[in-house]
């Protein structure tokens, strides 16, 4: 058995199943010999999960399976048995009412799975905006040796001689429509034109945001995040996961060695410099309460203070992913934060960070932009407070329109997302540009799930007047893709008593991001008096997964985990099956 040289030897968990000349040992290997596996896979080697959200309904992780086999390569290169197995997939443009609903299902999925099963080491193999972050919550409850090989973006879309990006462009076109400068004919051609190759939203989305975070935080391979889903090189990157995996397992080097404070401070910053997802910082924030790490939203604001924008991607950018990925990808981005970074954090690739950054080239210096001369001065993660959101709401100001960081107006709300989409378009609707649109019933618990609604889409009449951007405030998240001067993740949402359920329209809304505050122009008296139907009027389903959702999910602010989910319970399983 071959260790780490400064660990204590211990018997690996598939010896536990593999090794052991008893029933229970004939138990494990006979079936498992039904597959055509040797006599001598069973001899100690590590045994490696590949833990996969592969689906046909998840078109961004449709290619893992291939992929899965250049995974498989590398563990048996190195020595190591690779079993790959299924988990939940979360489609986030196929799944209703919201792909967040069941990434804590997913997470438990693959907690489960995990401990059950004799494996030593996993490769998670995931994309999609909620696959990745589900299958980090679960494993981190588990710390076993673990690393994320993702599905890797699309080519860049193409329409009429441009490139288009995932989401941002469908935010774009869809206005276009409605305000009449682009015709229905159109609009379906780009929507064959968007996306054509497999891979995630090629913008810098959720699942790009969070691959390359990935990286970040040390649990994934450098050029990781950024290299296309459909090239060679992403084939690479998954061989060289499964070498390194199998080392990790020999060095017994688990998630909890690599997912400390430091990585998540790496992470934080690496995020705001990409310009990455709001939906990031949820899924951070869980990672964190998994592993027992003191991490809370204000980290994210405070953290982030001097950090500018470097990458030129969309939606706070120019370019898409292909660009960041030849421009030198996150390495770059290591680079170019230098000693904002901790560079002895380690990585699974055997590299610490400072190491990866020292060897990183940037060739297109209008794509990874310096420290001096950001693509924008304004990013990270503003969070705001006030007497909407006491407990925090957040605002991504690298996708925010900088005239509207200051700004009051009278609030025009929208009971839920049917209210909204039945009123919106009414050329009768009393609303200006500076009206501020207020939406509820849209947090985790309330829709349940907590949908991306949150950019809601501008009144017709006023897109036909040319109006770009307004203020919008919501408890509810937004695509990764998507753009505006935005307040997210109002805390606590409407249906758990936030103050947001007692706002009406007509009310002053004062939103001041410099400041750090949102809040209403009514008394505190006059709110006491008012009731909140978002609240009122709730009643959690009465049955199976939804029903354990809304009566046990956190607000945003922690991270939306189930309250029973977060720590960990180790890999330990003491009793055998029969
Ligand atoms: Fe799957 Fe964007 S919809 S990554």
């Amino acid at each position: 058995m071959v260790l780490g040289s400064d660990k204590i030897p211990k018997v690996r968990r598939s010896q536990g199943a593999y090794g052991k000349n008893d029933k229970d040992g004939f138990i494990h290997r006979s079936w498992m010999k039904a597959q055509g596996f040797p006599e001598d896979v069973f001899d100690g080697r590590p045994v490696i999960g590949i833990c996969n959200t592969w689906s046909e309904i998840t078109p961004c992780n449709s290619h893992l399976r291939e992929l899965a086999e250049f995974v498989k390569r590398g563990v048996w290169e190195m020595g190591g048995l690779p079993l790959e197995f299924p988990v939940s997939s979360l489609g986030e443009t196929q799944m209703r009412p919201t792909a967040m609903l069941f990434r804590n299902l997913l997470a438990m999925d693959v907690e489960e799975s995990i401990r059950a099963n004799p494996i030593d080491g996993v490769v998670l193999m995931g994309g999609c905006d909620k696959t990745s972050p589900g299958q980090l919550m679960g494993a981190a409850s588990v710390d076993l040796p673990t690393m994320i090989v993702s599905s890797g973006p699309m080519l860049n879309g193409k329409f009429r001689g441009r490139d288009i990006g995932s989401g941002t462009d469908v935010w774009k076109f869809d206005a276009e429509v409605k305000a009449g400068r682009m015709t229905q004919e159109e609009f379906m051609a780009a929507e064959t034109g968007m996306s054509r190759s497999r891979g995630v939203c090629m913008t810098m989305g959720s699942a790009s945001s969070f691959a390359s975070v990935a990286e970040a935080l040390g649990v994934a391979l450098p050029m990781n995040g950024t290299a296309p889903g459909v090239v060679a090189e992403r084939q690479r990157i998954s061989h060289q996961a499964g070498r390194e995996i199998v080392r990790l397992v020999k060095e017994d080097l688990c998630l909890s060695h690599f997912l400390t404070r430091e990585a998540f401070e790496n992470a934080i910053k690496v995020h705001a410099a990409i310009g990455g997802s709001t939906n990031t910082v949820i899924h951070l924030l869980a990672v964190a309460g998994r592993l027992g790490i003191d991490l809370t939203l204000d980290d994210f604001d405070a953290l982030t203070q001097g950090i500018p924008l470097l990458t030129n991607v969309q939606p706070s950018g120019k370019y898409l992913m292909e660009e960041f990925h030849y421009a030198g990808g996150v390495p770059g981005v290591f680079s170019r934060l230098g000693e904002h970074l901790h560079g002895d954090a380690p990585t699974v690739s055997g590299r610490s960070i400072k190491e990866i950054s020292d060897r990183a080239e940037i060739y297109m210096g209008d794509v990874i932009c310096t420290l001096e001369d950001p693509v924008k001065k304004d990013a990270g993660t503003i969070v705001l407070r006030g007497n909407i959101c006491p407990d925090g709401a957040i605002m991504k100001p690298s996708a925010a329109s900088p005239e509207l960081l200051q700004h009051t107006g009278p609030a025009l709300v929208f009971e839920d997302i049917e209210d909204y989409k039945a009123r919106i378009d009414d050329p009768d609707l009393d609303v200006t540009k500076d009206t501020v649109l207020v939406l509820r019933g849209c947090g985790p618990r309330g829709y349940p799930g907590m949908p991306e609604v949150g950019n809601m889409a501008l009144p017709q009449k006023l897109l036909a007047q040319g109006v770009e951007d307004m203020v919008r405030v919501s408890d509810a998240r937004m695509s990764g893709t998507a753009f505006g001067t935005v307040v997210l993740h109002v805390c606590p949402e409407a249906t758990a008593g936030g103050p947001l359920g007692l706002v009406r329209t007509g009310d002053i809304v004062k939103l001041d991001a410099k400041a750090r505050t949102i809040n209403v122009d009514v008394t505190p008296e006059e709110l006491e008096k008012r009731t909140n139907p978002a609240m009122d009027n709730f009643t959690p389903e009465s049955r199976g997964y939804v029903r354990l959702y809304q009566t046990t999910v956190e607000q945003a602010d922690t991270g939306c985990d189930l309250d029973f989910l977060k720590g960990g319970s180790g890999s330990d399983v003491k009793r055998e099956s029969h």
